[in-house]
Parts: C-alpha cells; structure tokens; sequence
C-alpha cells in the first residue's frame, strides 16, 4: 500500500468489509466474545515480524491480517460482552477516528484545526449547559461571558482529574507552581476513589500521605457527615484542604455519592469540590437519571468520559470548570513557539491541558450526536441504567446467587455463593468464565470481599444473555469444586 488516494480507496474497502461482517456477528452474539492465546503466539498469528522488517501490505494481504487481527480482539459489541467500563462505541464515533486518521487535525491550537476546535468548544458549552454552568444564551457564543463556566477535552479521566487537582492547587496555592508545594495541602478522597486521584496527587508531588480517606459505609458511599470532624482534626494538625474529592459514580459498584450534601459543606467551608464522573456524569443528560447527580453544581470541577457512557471510542474526556478563571489560572507557562502575540482568531486549547499535540477529541462525541441527537443518546443511557436494574432482580431471584446492592447505574457485583464465599474461588469463577470465552465479565473486592461485577454497556444485552451467563457460572463453579 502506498501514501496515496487510490490505494487508501482500495485498502479501506478491504478493510470496511471486514469491519461490516465483524459487527454484523459480533452483534448477533456469533463466536467468542474474547479468545485469548499467549502474546508470543498473537505476534507471531499477526506475522509482525515478517510485516515490520519488510512492509508490503497490500489488500490482498490485508485481507488475511484482518482475519487474524480480528480474531485476536476483545469482541465489544458482543451482547456477552459485559466487562470494563468502556463504550462499545457507537460506529459514527469510529467515522470520525478514520476522518482524524486521515487528516490529522491536531487542533490544541486553532490554526491546526479550526473546525476540530470549534466543535470541542461547542460540545464543551453543552456539557457545562448541562451541569449548570454555561451562562451563554447560545451555545455557539465563544465570547468571554461572565460568570461562565469552562472545560477542556483530554485523553482520558485520569489526565482530566489530573488537571482539575492542579486547578484546585492553583487556587488555594498558587505560588506552587513556581516555588513548590506547601508541605500543609492535603485532599479528601473517597475510600473507594479511582486509582487516578491518588495517582495524580502523587504525580503533582504531594505526595501519598497527603490522601486523606473519607469514610465510606459498607457500600462505598461516602458519608458526607463525617466531613466536618474530619475538617476540624485536619485544622488542629495545622493543615489545609486542597479539594474534597467524591464519585459520581464509583467505579467498583457503581453507586453515587450524595453530591449535594458534599457540596453544601465545601461551599460552606469555602473547600474545592471535585466530582469524578467519568462513567456517571452522562446521567445528566437524562431527565429521568439526573437525580442522581443532584447537587452537581455545588461543585468546582467535574469530569466526564466521553468513552464510557456517551458511546464514543477511546478516548476523550471532559475536564469542566465552574468558573473559568479557575481553568485559566491552572497551567501558569508559555512555550514562545506557540503563545506568541498573534492577531487572535477562534481560540487555543493548548494553555488549559497538560498535552501540547491533542487529536480532535470532540469530533468523536460529534458524530455519535449528529447521529443519534441528545434524546437517543440519553435514551441509551436509561436503557442501559433500567436494564442493570432488571438483570439484578434476575439474578437476586436465583438461589446460591448473592447480589451486594440495588444498582444506581449499569454496574452490578454479586457472588455465587452454592460453594462459599471466599476470595479465591469467586476469582477463580471469573477466571474460568473469561477463559472459555463466551461472556467477558470482571470481578472486584470491597470490604476484602471478592465479588464478580458485570458493566451493561450495550443495549443487546438482554435477559437471555443474562440467564445463559447464570448457567455458565453454575457449571464451571460445579468443575472447579469437584476439582478442588
Ligand atoms: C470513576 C473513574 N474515574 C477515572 C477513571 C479513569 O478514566 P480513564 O480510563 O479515561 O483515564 C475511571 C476509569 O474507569 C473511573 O471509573
């Protein structure tokens, strides 16, 4: 294949068709959901070094390693897919990664992407419309409203949360960025955070003892009324808070933190709150699902995967900001080869993210609601939210099958229990389930309790799939106690 039009024609129709067949079964439930072999034999099934030393690929050949490849791949719009927290994304979103993929529009700054740019800041202004934040009467004003809210799109929710803890930073210490960090700042984090706060917080220096763990009930949730003890003992240990931080939703079970009375007590006592809703925050477009955000705008910073319920693929995520001065004030540095004086036209995105080159992230989010409009896209969300809630009852129902919670979103986490409880044999339950193959399921601990865990991200997941799931864990936990 060479760099040129017609060989892109002809590779892309090989390729499409192949996408096209792919769905088609993948949809249908046809085949495994995920065939894993070991990685020496994937290499060697995709002949990469043959490809690598002499190149050559052409649509012939093509045909054949997109057999091999999609063999070899995590079947996401299989009904039985039912794994991680990741959108099997609505195909408009992929129309816009081979768009970007072909015309490489890196638009962090206006002039690499005017149109890519243009359609972030308009996607941005609905997302803070929705939150509460946008003060414009239209969402195609870019001036400088007041009052307004603002937001950024980055590659991924760790980077997003990445980004709003240094605003936070920049807000209660805004020397930091030149001279340090004060050894006295210290953030409120939910016992069951995502790995990225801490991991953040760490990256930003602060090191890991300034995470201080809000008590959570047995379910995770946080207990807002045991902020104001935590607050006045953090006082007397002559420290500050950065920002308290909660979920919405969390990632292990999927259950909300009671934003509203978090935020109370934050704008009570003039703390930054922070909100993680990188899976959950797509509630917000439903008028039915939005309860369980209730208080969001209490908050000072938000993010929003736009790869987990809002149906683009990986990987876009929203960083959103209740006044935009606080983005603003974040990233305090200039690289003279891009922040010259210009003459400005539109605006550049580079000043308030941690990356300098940024693909065309909003496009993605786009397409799917140029596709769908924003009813379907919450429609979906409803549905995949109500059908969690049915599969629930299901599998309550069954005996020997312990679910830990009535599910808020579309994450579920139960047990089987006909052989006990313990840790290992749950583990190993999910182990054997995903190495046959036929459903793709993952498991996680809370209170040191193991618990297999199911994320509905597509609507063809029915109860059917569900009650077939059901059997297969029945039967392999048989083999594996009579193999114990
Ligand atoms: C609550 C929460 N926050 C942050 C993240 C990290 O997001 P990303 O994978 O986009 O970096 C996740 C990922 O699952 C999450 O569940």
């Amino acid at each position: 294949m060479k760099n040129n039009p017609q060989d892109l024609k002809n590779m892309a129709t090989v390729v499409l068709d192949k996408l096209v067949a792919y769905l088609h079964e993948s949809q249908q439930g046809k085949g495994k959901v995920l065939l894993q072999k070991p990685a020496d034999e994937v290499a060697e099934i995709l002949q990469l070094e043959k490809w690598i030393k002499k190149g050559g690929l052409n649509p012939t050949a093509a045909n054949q390693f997109m057999d091999a490849y999609l063999e070899n791949t995590q079947h996401m719009h299989h009904p039985q897919y039912m794994g991680h927290q990741v959108a099997v994304p609505h195909v408009a979103s992929g129309i816009a990664d081979f768009i970007h993929g072909i015309i490489n529009n890196p638009m962090a700054i206006y002039e690499m992407g005017p149109a890519a740019a243009v359609i972030e800041r308009f996607l941005i202004h609905w997302m803070l419309e929705k939150v509460g934040w946008f003060k414009g009467s239209q969402l195609g004003d870019f001036s400088r409203l007041k009052n307004n809210g603002s937001g950024v799109l980055t590659h991924g929710g760790s980077l997003a949360n990445l980004t709003a803890l240094l605003a936070a930073r920049a807000a209660i210490a805004p020397k930091a960025w030149t001279e340090g960090n004060p050894s006295d700042l210290v953030v409120l984090v939910p016992e069951e955070a995502h790995y990225s706060v801490a991991r953040a917080i760490s990256i930003m220096g602060m090191g890991k003892n300034s995470v201080i763990p809000v008590p959570a009930n047995h379910l995770k949730i946080m207990q807002p009324e045991t902020l104001l003890p935590l607050y006045q003992k953090i006082q007397d240990q002559g420290k500050k808070i950065m920002a308290v931080v909660a979920n919405a939703c969390t990632t292990a079970t999927g259950l909300y933190d009671p934003l509203d009375e978090i935020g109370q007590f934050c704008q009570e006592n003039q703390l930054w709150f922070h909100v993680d809703g990188a899976h959950g925050a797509g509630a917000l477009i439903s008028d039915s699902k939005k309860h369980l955000l209730k208080g969001v705008e209490r908050a000072d910073s938000l993010i929003w995967d736009t790869h987990k319920m809002m149906r683009t693929s990986t990987l876009a995520a929203a960083v959103l900001f209740k006044d935009q001065q606080a983005m603003e004030r974040t990233f305090q540095q200039k690289g003279s080869y891009l922040f010259h004086d210009k003459e400005e036209m539109g605006f550049d995105l580079m000043p308030y993210t941690v990356e300098c080159t940024k693909a065309a992230l909003g496009t993605k989010l786009f397409w799917v609601l140029a596709a769908e409009g924003e009813n379907e896209l919450a429609h979906f969300i409803e549905e995949t939210y109500d059908n969690a809630y049915q599969f629930y009852k299901i599998i309550k129902q069954q005996s020997d099958f312990k679910c830990l919670y009535k599910p808020e979103s579309n994450i579920l986490c139960f047990q089987y229990t006909k052989f006990g409880t313990d840790n290992d044999f749950q583990l190993k339950l999910r182990n054997e389930i995903i190495r046959r193959g036929n459903f793709y399921i993952t498991s996680t601990e809370l209170n040191n309790k193991r618990y297999l865990r199911l994320t509905i991200m597509n609507t063809l997941t029915q109860e059917k799939h569900i009650k077939a799931l059901l059997n297969e864990i029945i039967e392999v936990a048989k083999i594996i106690a009579e193999n114990k």
